[in-house]
């Protein structure tokens, strides 16, 4: 994995060896995005089959079952790193050849998410690119690229197809606080992408919705509902809102495996609350910023309701209201196949 802590300074790959390793990684944010630790999660299930020394065939399914728990329990919002154990599960339990066929199926179950991942990825960009036109600044929340997938993104990797179809974007990158993977992650990728871009503080995009010089928002999902209400970044409800007020598209770019049928509004998504520090941790003029005993909160997302969200952009194609039907034939489309 690429050690996203550590970027833009530093870029560096990290290995890992057993399942615990990656579950650190995952909670570390050391890989982070909906798609990445959905993939992430599966590697880790392989990760627990290859090192595993169980002598047959059921105690290896025990410990799967067991190391799929814990690798779970990283991060409990986004719901692809859920469904990326699910789906290499149901492969393991349905294997009916002996313990090396087991090991394999993981393992193949793994590369498979991956492969797909990449490939959703695209298709995305590919519809949400249509919704992009010549000259748009666009404001994008968090970091969506190839960072937070397997490769290519989902919302950045809409805006990343547009500027490759030609068409000419300025974003404007929200900073995202407190972990900054906008000014961090985001900025580094529009570097390499050679698309042009201005980072703004997040507190700042109210401003520029205002202004007139913004034409559309777009950001991810960490898991949306069935009736489209949608938890991301933090921050992103306020961004939202204030898209609406000045009657700007806010479009959200998942595939459908951040959609989370079995949860009918946004209201019932677990958020995860981390650490105080990365909030009081920051540091001004050499000088932490808060007083030495300052408390603080930090959810690391929140739920933007679906009436906020202006079109919701699937590798089934851009879902439009009624979300609540329109969504759920997004996501049997995906099972079909
Ligand atoms: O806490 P993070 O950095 O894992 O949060 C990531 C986001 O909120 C992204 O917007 C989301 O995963 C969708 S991106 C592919």
């Amino acid at each position: 994995m690429i050690d996203q802590r550590l970027l833009p300074a530093e870029y560096k790959l990290v290995d890992f060896h057993d399942y615990l390793q990656v579950t650190q990684a995952i909670q570390q944010m050391v890989v982070r995005g909906a798609p990445a630790i959905g993939a992430s999660g599966a590697f880790g299930l392989a990760l627990a089959a290859q090192t595993s020394r169980a002598v047959d065939k059921n105690a290896l399914l025990q410990e799967l079952r067991a190391a799929a728990e814990v690798i779970k329990s990283a991060r409990p919002t986004a719901v692809n790193l859920t469904w990326g154990l699910k789906r290499v599960m149901e492969v393991a339990e349905q294997e009916r050849g002996d313990l090396e066929s087991l090991r394999t199926a993981v393992l193949a179950e793994a590369q498979r998410i991956a492969d797909e991942d990449v490939e959703i990825n695209q298709r995305m960009a590919r519809y949400g690119a249509a919704l992009i036109s010549d000259g748009d600044t666009i404001i994008h929340h968090c970091n969506t690229g190839s960072l937070a997938a397997v490769d290519w993104g989902t919302a950045l990797g809409v805006i990343r197809m547009a500027h490759k179809l030609g068409k000419r974007v300025h974003v404007l990158v929200d900073e995202t606080r407190p972990r900054l993977q906008g000014a961090r992650l985001t900025a580094w990728e529009l570097e390499q992408y050679q698309i042009p871009y201005e980072i703004i503080t997040d507190n700042a995009a109210g401003y520029f919705l205002r202004s007139g010089g913004v034409q559309k928002v777009f950001f991810g999902g960490d898991r949306m509902a069935a009736n489209g209400d949608v938890a991301n970044k933090i921050g992103t409800y306020m961004l939202a809102l204030a898209a609406n007020d000045n009657q700007i598209p806010a479009y959200c770019v998942v595939p459908t495996s951040t959609i989370d049928l079995s949860l009918p509004h946004g209201d019932l998504i677990p958020i995860e609350e981390r650490d105080p520090d990365e909030v009081l941790g920051l540091q001004f003029a050499g000088y932490p910023v808060a007083p030495e005993n300052a408390k603080a909160r930090n959810p690391a997302f929140d739920v933007t309701p679906h009436r906020l969200i202006s079109g919701i952009v699937t590798e089934n194609g851009v879902v439009e209201p009624p979300y609540e039907s329109n969504l759920r034939a997004a996501v049997e489309m995906s099972s079909k196949k």
